[in-house]
């Protein structure tokens, strides 16, 4: 008895003395003190079934941070990640990103890749004053929420997908000269869904026909109907703007089906696991994408030559991505007069011309990125780049 109360007083004091070296209640969370690593907060998917995202982000910024500290770090600091697995679970995701800023006192929080986990995100950026950048969600309300405002503290450092959708729209109806298109969208995916209306207003707008628009839902094992009644529309291709492991699958059941119609896609298949689910299925297909490593622009293969010197793959776009967004995250603490969210979010928003790996990066009014795009086609069981379609394109 006596023992457990000394100890519970024992607890007590600690915590007094914790708190006293914390920040008044109410008072922003940091970076923590001079001399301490400043922390960079990733949320990732290392797991489920979108683990290729999350495992390539982090390997990106895990370069990144290396290169930012070779060079003297920022304001004289060391830069440190922290990444949490989400699972790919939007709860999850929401969760972490609390822990990363209340617990872990991160400067900035990196992620998340999935569009719907980033929009579980942003409100806890928001609400913490902690600037956040996803590296790669394309959905335009990840920065810009229902009513129309820009959410002061998220970024992102990729495109949106009215423009992804212009691309594919544009690329089936003017290189490929397609008339008749079905889709196939995951109705749970706020990136799927609307990455699939953006290309469909598109695509009619150019005076093509979507003749079928047909729904799963992530993680289905068994699209058979959805194709069955795709088949019946007789589409010249099937535009499904959904993740990796379901575009694998759903390809082989097209094919299983004798469909023959080109299958096109976005940046969701980039994943060296598409090829090993889909197989030959996938053959001829095209998709849309942030970048690609058989650019011969010097800058990427520079980047692909050291990435594969530290980690022994060759970058896919997620990796690319995420790399860019923690310079940009240095670059901006390194510009900030100093490091509390206010002062790292005003320099992020004042970004402009930085030359990152996947293209010169300007965020825009609404925390977005303008970049060019890519199409790549599925040739040889790989990616092959065929075309690259400039940012001014959208307008
Ligand atoms: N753009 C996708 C989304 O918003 C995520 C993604 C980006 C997936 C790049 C693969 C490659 O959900």
């Amino acid at each position: 008895m006596i023992h457990g109360r000394a100890l519970a007083t024992a607890a007590v004091a600690l915590a007094l003395t914790a708190c006293e070296r914390k920040p008044a209640p109410g008072s922003p969370p940091g970076p923590g003190a001079a001399g301490e690593p400043i922390l960079l907060g990733l949320v990732a998917s290392l797991t489920g079934s979108e683990a290729t995202f999350g495992d390539s982000s982090d390997k990106g910024i895990r370069l990144a941070v290396d290169e930012v500290n070779a060079a003297g770090g920022v304001k004289g600091r060391r830069l440190a990640v922290k990444t949490y697995d989400d699972q790919g679970k939007a709860e999850e995701a929401s969760v972490a990103a609390t822990r990363l800023v209340v617990q872990d006192r991160a400067a900035v929080l990196l992620g998340e890749v999935a569009s719907s986990l980033s929009l579980a995100m942003a409100p806890i950026a928001d609400a913490k004053g902690v600037p956040m950048i996803s590296p790669s969600s394309t959905n335009p309300r990840v920065t810009v929420d229902d009513e129309g405002k820009v959410r002061p503290f998220v970024f992102r450092v990729c495109f949106t997908d009215p423009f992804q959708g212009m691309v594919m729209a544009r690329f089936a109806r003017e290189k490929l000269g397609l008339g008749k298109v079905a889709i196939l969208r995951d109705v749970k995916n706020a990136y799927s869904v609307g990455l699939a209306d953006y290309f469909l207003s598109r695509f009619t707008e150019l005076g093509g026909t979507v003749v079928d628009d047909q729904s799963y839902k992530a993680g289905d094992p068994d699209f058979k109907a959805q194709l069955t009644a795709i088949k019946g529309k007789g589409p010249e291709a099937v535009y499904i703007p959904g993740y990796y492991g379901d575009v694998g699958l759903i390809a082989r059941q097209a094919r299983e089906l004798g469909m023959k119609q080109t299958l096109l896609g976005g940046d969701g298949w980039d994943s060296a696991r598409l090829f090993e689910i889909g197989g030959h299925a996938l053959e001829g297909s095209y998709f849309s994408n942030l970048y690609s490593p058989d650019d011969p622009a010097p800058r990427i293969q520079e980047f692909v030559a050291k990435y594969r010197a530290r980690h022994g793959v060759v970058p896919d776009s997620l990796a690319a991505q995420a790399y860019d967004a923690a310079r940009i995250a240095a670059d901006a603490m390194a510009r900030a007069p100093d490091l509390s969210g206010t002062a790292i979010r005003d320099a992020l928003a004042a970004t402009r011309g930085y030359p990152g790996v996947t293209g010169v990066i300007t965020i825009d009014e609404h925390h977005d990125a303008v970049k060019p795009a890519v199409v790549l086609e599925v040739r040889g069981g790989a990616a092959r780049w065929v075309a690259t379609i400039e940012a001014d394109a959208r307008k």
